[in-house]
Parts: C-alpha cells; structure tokens; sequence
C-alpha cells in the first residue's frame, strides 16, 4: 500500500474538533449498511477496506458527538476521558438522553460485552479502561456479557472447549481492568442462557428473517446459529429493567462494528415496553502493522496481555511506522506521525495530550527518530503489562464474585 492510502486510512483516527459537528439520524440508512457502493465493509465478523468514519455515522444514522456534549460530560464527571476527548469515541445514540435523565437522579446501567475468539490485546482494553471511566464517574452499575456461544458459532476451527478457555482468561482481563465487584456481574451466555433466554424469545419473534440479513448481511449459506444468534446479544439491554422493576435506561459503550445489534434493538424496545438502549461507540484501534485493526489474526501486531517482556520488545522493534526509510531523510522531512501506529499507542495509553502534541511536532519537523517513540513505547507497554499480569493474577481468586446470579445488585 502506498503512503497516500496509508495516509487516508489512518487519518479518520485523528479527530480534532474542528470536525466536530452534528449529523442528524437518517431514515434510510437504517437498514442498508453494507450497500456496495461503498469501498468499506463492517459488520459485527467483518471489518474490512478503508473505514470512513464520517461515512459510517451516516450509513448507521448514528450523531456525532458535538463540543456541546463533550461539555455536558465535563460538567457533570468533572473530567473528560482522554480516549473521548481525543475522539477514539466519537458516535453516539442518545448518550445525551442519558446525561439528562442522570441529572433528574435517575441512574442507568452500563452493558457491553466481549467474544472470546481468543487472548485478550491492548486493543481490546480500550473500551473497557473507558468503561471503568463511566461505572466510577457516574456509579452505574454495569452488565458484562460474554458471548461465547457467538464465537462458537461463527468460527470455522475453534472447538467449544478452546472458547471456554478463552472465556475464563478473557474474564481474568476484564477484572484486571478495575470493574467495582459489587456493582459488575458478568453473563456468560451458555451458562446463563436461563436469565436471558425468556427475554430472547420475545425479541426474535418480533424480527423477520429478512430485517435480520439486511441488518447483519446474512445470506442462504449463514448457519442458522448464527442467524438466531442476535436477540441473545439483545436482551442483556432489557435485563436492568427486570432486575430493577422499573424501565432503567441502559448505555452501550463499544466499537461501532457492534451498531447493527443495537439498532435492531432498538426497534423492538417500545413495543415491548422497554427504554431503547442508548450507545457509545468507539472506532477501532490500529494494530502496529501496516493497516487494519489491531488483531488476534495477526499476533506479531498486537500486544497481548499475556505478552512477556521480550515479546512486547521485539513486537514494537518491529512495528511499522510513519517514518522515512533513512534518518537522513527522517531528519529532511520529518515523518508521518498520523499514519503511524507507534504514535497512535503512545497517545492513546500513555501520552499526556501536550507530550502527544509535542512528539508530533517533533516528528514531523524530523527532529524525532522512529527508534526514540518506539523506545518509549516499548518502555510503557512493559511497565503497563507488567501491573495488569499482577493483577489478573489475583483475577483468579474472585472471579465467582462477579458472576450473575440471578440476584439484584447489593444497593
Ligand atoms: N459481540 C461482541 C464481540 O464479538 C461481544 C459483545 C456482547 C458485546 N455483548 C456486547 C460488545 C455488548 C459490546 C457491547 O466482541
């Protein structure tokens, strides 16, 4: 791939408030989100070609999240996360409804949810660290799904034995991220299909197959697992207002490759009586090879959490980056720092914003060589996982507490 595309690729990342603006929901859009005439594929399996975000928000008919909104976070949270500030979330469906009905004291849940296809990487942190944000900023109480029947049925070679190994280790980061035990319970779909099934049955029967395939492209070859699959990812955004008694709104943060579940969702709530969920949604994190996404299908891009030192160091020696082929030439015309993924890490982990904002200018006026970012990227990456294994470590002596079991939350 040439620079240019790279270039294109990469930039829809690099959100600066000047593109901050608002779109409005469009009617026609709803169901048509994988029309060919786009040069770009997402779907909750399938990511695929250059993502435009500006697109995606249209195709969706999904809002922007406005300055204005940012300021609404501010003066209720106090703080605005970096990761929403710096526009990795940067979509949203009735996030502002949420602030509203929290200012008129009425608390909501936060849902969202990991398929265990495999180990977890620092990609996948990303929503959850923001998560966290949330359940600490607004004391929310917070419902994890995960949907290993999901990867089950999606995935060609992974035995169920291999995803119930996946399932407990992804458990394990998940507590690592620092969820409030009392106030977080994990579903794991095939050991608590009893809690969700009833609830499943009434969405399926309000959604035709033919909804279904234009929401999630499913075709004549899809096994039918997969096609049934949808309202079971459904019904943990109808579970807080049976566990509660009373309609409780429910705020969805994830990548926006998960949309199409929620619009279906969305489209059944009133008529069973229930608030539409409101969302989040984040893009997805560059991995640190020449494009695409961080991961688990090509391991030498991604940082695991299991990575041990030496791996996390040759990982990042060998990242790809937005820099010229020879430091003189670095030092002549500086490099790319939008289209370098080593940039990206270090401003979305461990970056304050002015150290991100010196380090591109630096950069691009050649006074920073590749080898300098990827020493400190190496260097944080080590520490960072070096705390999180500790912590996932002890992970392993409480993971019942966080299973759901029926029961109310402690209030
Ligand atoms: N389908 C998601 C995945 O493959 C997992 C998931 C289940 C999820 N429920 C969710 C993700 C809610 C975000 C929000 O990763």
């Amino acid at each position: 791939m040439n620079g240019r595309r790279l270039f294109k690729r990469l930039r829809g990342l690099f959100v600066s408030y000047a593109h901050i603006m608002t779109s409005s929901d469009s009617e026609d859009s709803k169901y048509k989100q994988n029309s060919g005439e786009d040069e770009f594929k997402v779907t909750p399996w399938e990511v695929e070609g250059e993502i435009d975000y500006d697109k995606l928000i249209k195709r969706f008919g999904t809002q922007r999240i406005t300055k204005e909104l940012l300021n609404e976070v501010r003066s209720i949270a106090g703080k605005i996360h970096p990761l929403l500030r710096l526009g990795y979330f940067f979509s949203h469906r009735d996030f502002d409804w949420i602030l509203d009905r929290y200012r008129s004291n009425e608390s909501f849940y936060l849902y969202t949810g990991r398929g265990p296809s495999g180990m977890v990487h620092m990609g996948h942190l990303m929503p959850w660290i923001f998560t966290k944000y949330l359940q600490d900023k607004f004391n929310s109480n917070l419902l994890f799904q995960f949907t290993d029947d999901e990867k089950f049925l999606h995935s060609q070679i992974l035995s169920r034995q291999e995803i119930r190994l996946y399932t407990y280790e992804n458990i394990l980061d998940v507590i690592a991220i620092g969820f409030k035990p009392q106030k977080t319970r994990f579903i794991v779909d095939t050991q608590h299909i009893k809690y969700l099934y009833p609830i499943a049955t009434e969405i399926a029967k309000r959604i035709t197959f033919s909804t279904a395939s234009a929401v999630f492209g499913f075709s004549n070859s899809t096994n039918i697992g997969m096609i049934g699959f949808p309202p079971i990812q459904a019904s943990p955004c109808f579970l807080p207002s049976i566990i509660e008694g009373k309609q409780t709104p429910v705020l969805i943060p994830a990548a926006i490759d998960q949309d199409p579940y929620w619009r279906m969702t969305r489209d059944v709530a009133e008529r069973m009586g229930y608030p539409k969920p409101a969302q989040i949604h984040s893009k997805f994190i560059p991995g640190l090879g020449i494009s695409g996404k961080m991961s688990s299908s090509k391991p030498e891009t991604a940082l695991f959490t299991t990575d041990e030192p030496e791996v996390v160091e040759k990982k990042v020696a060998t990242a790809f980056t937005g820099g010229q082929a020879t430091v003189q030439l670095q030092r002549l015309l500086g490099g790319n720092p939008i289209a370098c993924p080593v940039f990206w890490y270090l401003r979305y982990f461990f970056d304050s914003e002015r150290d991100s904002y010196d380090r591109l200018l630096k950069c691009k006026s050649g006074n920073l060589l590749c080898g300098e970012c990827k020493a400190d990227l190496a260097k944080e990456s080590k520490i960072f996982l070096k705390e999180f294994k500790e912590r996932r470590e002890h992970a392993k002596n409480v993971v019942a507490d966080f299973m759901y079991d029926g029961k109310e939350y402690e209030k």
